[in-house]
């Protein structure tokens, strides 16, 4: 079987970037016109979680179930991981049990390329420690081109602790190759120290940051991967980086405010922000559905109109 793998956003063209989205957006109307969407060819999943979730798994079971694929869940608690199995004899392990895709979130950032050189099939980051995230830029990209029209020529302020984020990862090298402007925008304890190596500007100043900005993605503060004393305390942090109805006017008047979810609500920002009209929460929830249709198609190959859309990037790249 010929199969791709979907590992994360660096190593993708703008072009698959375009595919990916495109389909997921057809699925997305399909969907709602209430159409037969499954898929032409059927397999079975595995979902391999071993890190909370609730928006990503759940998004996952529901792409399978819209396409006619079925999913295993794989729980390391109750496996023979509990009883000292590596990841790699793991993974061997799901492959000979027939499985013919992995969906894994892992805290080991580069467990996704593990994976991928024991599987002998299709594996679908759905997170590796601070490393990347594609399913959710992708879905954040459909949502901004939803309501922006498009991806180029925009200004994305990513806020918060971009160090600890595999959403800021991928959302940065996505919009990036899409011609949007990223900046990052923190406390320097929580950018990276090689941001240097990122696509987009620091900005340690969150109204300087946001100041003209057509989107403001917030980023949960990831405590249970922080060191002590990266944020001086809850307070400071709320009173320097928060979105909120005072801050929010410093960005363009009808920016979009994202958060990939789960919100600390109250701390990167507030119930009128998280709520309010600019906010875009919900919309990136159900679109995380429609993305994940289109990553399961794509790596397995069914790529609907792939010759058109093949003339039509070479055509763009010229
Ligand atoms: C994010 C994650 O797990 O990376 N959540 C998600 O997938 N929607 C962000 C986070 O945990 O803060």
């Amino acid at each position: 079987m010929s199969y791709r793998n979907l590992l994360g956003i660096r190593n993708l063209e703008p072009s698959d970037i375009a595919t990916l989205i495109q389909m997921a957006s057809s699925f997305k109307e399909r969907v709602n016109r209430g159409e037969n969407t499954a898929s032409p060819t059927k397999h079975v999943i595995g979902l391999l979680f071993f890190e909370g979730s609730t928006r990503t798994r759940v998004s996952f079971e529901q792409a399978a179930h819209y396409l006619g694929h079925k999913v295993t869940n794989f729980a390391s608690q109750g496996s023979s991981m509990s009883k000292g199995e590596t990841l790699k004899d793991t993974i061997e392990t799901l492959r000979y049990e027939r499985l013919e895709s992995l969906v894994m979130r892992h805290p080991a950032s580069g467990s996704a390329h593990l994976a991928a050189r024991f599987f002998g099939g299709p594996i679908i980051n759905a997170g590796d420690g601070q490393h990347e995230h594609p399913t959710q830029a992708l879905g954040d990209a459909l949502t901004i081109s939803e309501k922006k029209g498009s991806l180029s020529g925009l200004r994305v302020a990513i806020v918060g602790d971009v160090l600890h984020s595999r959403v800021a990862r991928s959302n940065g090298w996505l919009l990036s190759k899409m011609g949007a402007e990223v900046r990052f925008v923190g406390p320097r304890t929580l950018l990276p120290s090689n941001l240097s190596l990122f696509p987009g500007t620091a900005h340690y100043d969150l109204l300087s940051g946001i100041e003209g900005a057509d989107v403001i993605m917030c980023l949960r503060l990831q405590r249970e991967r922080m060191r002590q004393g990266l944020v001086g305390s809850e307070g400071e942090y709320r009173r320097l980086y928060q979105i909120n109805s005072r801050t929010i006017r410093y960005a363009e008047r009808d920016c979009l405010v994202m958060h990939p979810g789960p919100i600390n609500r109250g701390v990167e920002l507030d119930d009128i922000a998280a709520d309010g009209a600019h906010s875009t929460i919900r919309n990136q929830i159900e679109n995380g559905i429609f993305v994940r249709m289109a990553a399961f198609e794509w790596v397995f190959g069914n790529v609907p109109t792939a010759s058109s859309q093949k003339s039509t990037a070479k055509r763009g790249k010229k």
